[in-house]
């Protein structure tokens, strides 16, 4: 029996919702399989935690979390709260105390999803985005000085190591080698316009392709990269990012899959030293809270992902193809184009892996 604990951070908004559902859905899972089991410790941790204890967390919430086998969040901010206080005070140092410095986000067209791009399928669009997770433009190095006065200004310095450079394009190409269909990277860049970190970063991609002859390479500007995500996502089979690029990429990835109601991601230690953390792509949606309409494929899929990195890849299979089954019942919530509320999206999940897992 393979048991895991797992720390539950619903988090804000519809974070709560969709976490619920994930759950569920791991809940099935271990009931009709048998040779997995889970157990949550959930933690209040959010903006509400803030208006109460005025921090995001506990001063040991590290501490707490850094003994489960990983964690699955919902979202985090909301208004009342500015973002750079709530996302400061808990999701970004989970990600990087944990040296979480990949973050994994496929970009696939379920069956039975129409996609925005007419007349592409899922077999045009199936690719990964891999966006470094630690460091990049998301440095906190920087400062803001004579506030208030004519002089008022801010800088924030952008950080690129040889370490965490290295090791994000490592784990691209070894993907890329190992389970990429083309067996191709994408690198995004802007080296015309960014002079320093983005020339390194290019150097870095050339050098690490050499360890991986097999794999063919390519490094794109960000901008032409984004105009490609629309006009012929076919050719993308592992793309690699920037922190900030890879977190614009992968909302604009889940626009043309059918949108951020779907889109997961999984903040990965490959070391395993850390627990990894799972959560969907989209945040709390303060503008449909409350309504039990949230999609909650996103956190479902999350949940696939989970099961995959646990090393329970039929699990993980036969989520996905719950999933789909659902979708292509039209069984979905609004931002799909159904009438389905969040928990009944979730529930019918359940019922679809029951007949599968049997
Ligand atoms: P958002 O992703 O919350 O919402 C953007 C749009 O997508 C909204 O119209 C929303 O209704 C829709 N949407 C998102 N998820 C959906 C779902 N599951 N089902 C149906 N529709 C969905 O982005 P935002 O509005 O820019 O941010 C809101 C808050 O969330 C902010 O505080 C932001 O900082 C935070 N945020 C947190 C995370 C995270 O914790 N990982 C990620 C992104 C944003
Ligand atoms: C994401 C989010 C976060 C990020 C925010 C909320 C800090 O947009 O996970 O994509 O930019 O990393
Ligand atoms: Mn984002």
């Amino acid at each position: 029996m393979d048991h895991y604990s797992i720390a539950l951070i619903p988090g804000d908004g519809i974070g709560v919702d969709v976490v619920r559902e994930g759950t569920k859905v791991l809940n099935t899972v271990s009931e009709l399989h048998g040779g997995i089991s889970f157990d949550y410790k959930e933690f209040d941790w959010s903006c509400e935690y803030y208006a109460k204890h005025g921090r995001m967390m506990p001063e040991d919430g590290l501490e707490q979390l850094k003994d489960f086998d990983s964690i699955f969040l919902g979202a985090v901010g909301y208004p009342g709260v500015p973002d750079h206080v709530s996302l400061w005070g808990l999701l970004l140092p989970i990600r990087r105390q944990f040296e979480q410095y990949i973050n994994l986000r496929p970009v696939r067209l379920l069956q039975g999803i129409q996609s925005p791009l007419a007349g592409k399928t899922s077999k045009d669009l199936d690719f990964i985005v891999i966006r470094e997770n630690n460091e990049g433009e998301y440095s906190n190095i920087g400062g803001r000085i004579y506030e208030g006065t004519d002089a008022d200004m801010a800088i924030q310095n952008s950080v690129f190591t040889r370490k965490g450079v290295e090791r994000v394009l490592r784990y691209a190409f070894d993907l890329a080698q190992k389970q990429g269909k083309r067996k191709h990277v994408t690198a995004a860049t802007k080296s015309n316009g960014i002079n320093h970190t983005m020339p390194f970063w290019d150097e870095y991609v050339k050098k690490i392709n050499q360890e991986y002859p097999d794999v063919t390479s390519n490094i794109v500007h960000i901008d032409a990269l984004a105009a490609f995500f629309v006009s012929k996502p076919e050719t993308m089979d592992i793309v690699v990012a920037s922190n900030l690029f890879g977190d614009i990429l992968t909302d604009l990835g889940a626009a043309i899959v059918g949108g951020l109601g779907i889109a997961p991601s999984a903040n990965i230690n490959p070391e395993k030293k850390y627990p990894s953390m799972f959560e969907p792509v989209h945040g709390s949606a303060p503008d449909i809270a409350g309504k039990g309409i949230a999609n909650p494929l996103a956190s479902i899929w999350c949940t696939s992902m989970m099961l995959d990195h646990l090393g329970h890849p039929e699990s993980a299979k036969a989520i996905i193809l719950a999933m789909e089954e659902v979708i292509q019942e039209k069984f979905v919530t609004p931002d799909l184009g159904g009438h389905a509320t969040t928990e009944q999206v979730g529930n019918r999940i359940c019922e679809k892996l029951k007949t599968r897992l049997k």
